[in-house]
């Protein structure tokens, strides 16, 4: 595994991108990537649900089989779906599960409230990516997206996450839309290196929803986001090209 703590002490920055496929995993492995996330977002970009809390074990447990397929440089994530780890217990055996699926890492999201769970995980030799900021499972009982630092409490709290997290031995943490001053003093606190998604450009590496990168879910984009390209229109482009072509027109 690359040393990540390393890159952040030469302030090398860190990029991570979705996959849920082999072909994406490989493409974006041979772009040279260092993270391939097997993002929970999969419910929405490809299995078309309204969230992330519908998600399973086995869903995610299949497209991870699949990444892992196609990667071979980067660090292959998986994301534990809601409800796979509310006890440590309970997070030891999903995490396994996921080891046994290709992943080298996992990721499941919150802080402090989650150190018995982060502890147990890193104690198996397993390694592990937090997740804190905007949690996107719990986005039902958070009534939508928001940013997160906006109140003092708030940046207390997130600061008082990311130590914890770092304690209880994850090797990198995901800040998800987190108000970019904030990120950047969490940044500077910890010795782990923060992943920013909308957390502006102070953290020490960046990651994306691959379909949003790459204009593949054209129906929603996040106000962060600004696409590479255009994939959706193209692949609307190519199928009018064949209907036109197959019915003579
Ligand atoms: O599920 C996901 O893709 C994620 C990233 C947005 C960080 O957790």
């Amino acid at each position: 595994m690359k040393d990540f703590r390393q890159m952040k002490q030469r302030g090398e920055k860190i990029t991570a991108l979705t996959a849920y496929d082999y072909p994406t995993a490989r493409l974006l492995d041979e772009t040279g990537i260092d993270i391939i996330l097997v993002g929970d977002s999969l419910g929405m970009v490809v299995l078309g649900y309204q969230d992330t809390t519908p998600v399973t074990l086995e869903e995610m447990l299949h497209h991870t089989r699949a990444a892992a397929r196609g990667t071979k440089q980067a660090l292959l994530v998986a994301d534990m779906p809601i409800h796979t780890y509310d006890t440590p217990e309970q997070a030891i055996a999903t995490a396994k599960k996921f080891v046994d699926a290709g992943a080298q890492a996992v990721k499941l999201e919150g802080g402090a409230s989650h150190m018995a769970q982060i502890k147990a995980i890193t104690q198996e030799g397993i390694r592990f990516m937090a997740h804190i900021g905007m949690l996107p499972q719990s986005v039902r009982e958070e009534g939508g997206y928001r940013i997160k630092g906006r109140t003092q409490s708030e940046e207390e709290a997130l600061l008082a996450d990311a130590r914890a997290v770092e304690k209880a031995g994850a090797f990198s943490v995901v800040l998800e839309i987190v108000l970019a001053d904030v990120a950047k003093q969490i940044t500077n606190a910890i010795s782990i290196p923060t992943i920013g998604i909308g957390s502006g450009e102070h953290c020490d590496g960046q990651i994306l929803v691959t379909h949003d990168l790459i204009g593949l879910f054209p129906w929603f984009t996040p106000k962060f986001v600004s696409p590479e390209a255009r994939v959706a229109e193209e692949i609307r482009r190519a199928a009018r090209a064949f209907i036109e072509r197959t019915r003579g027109k």
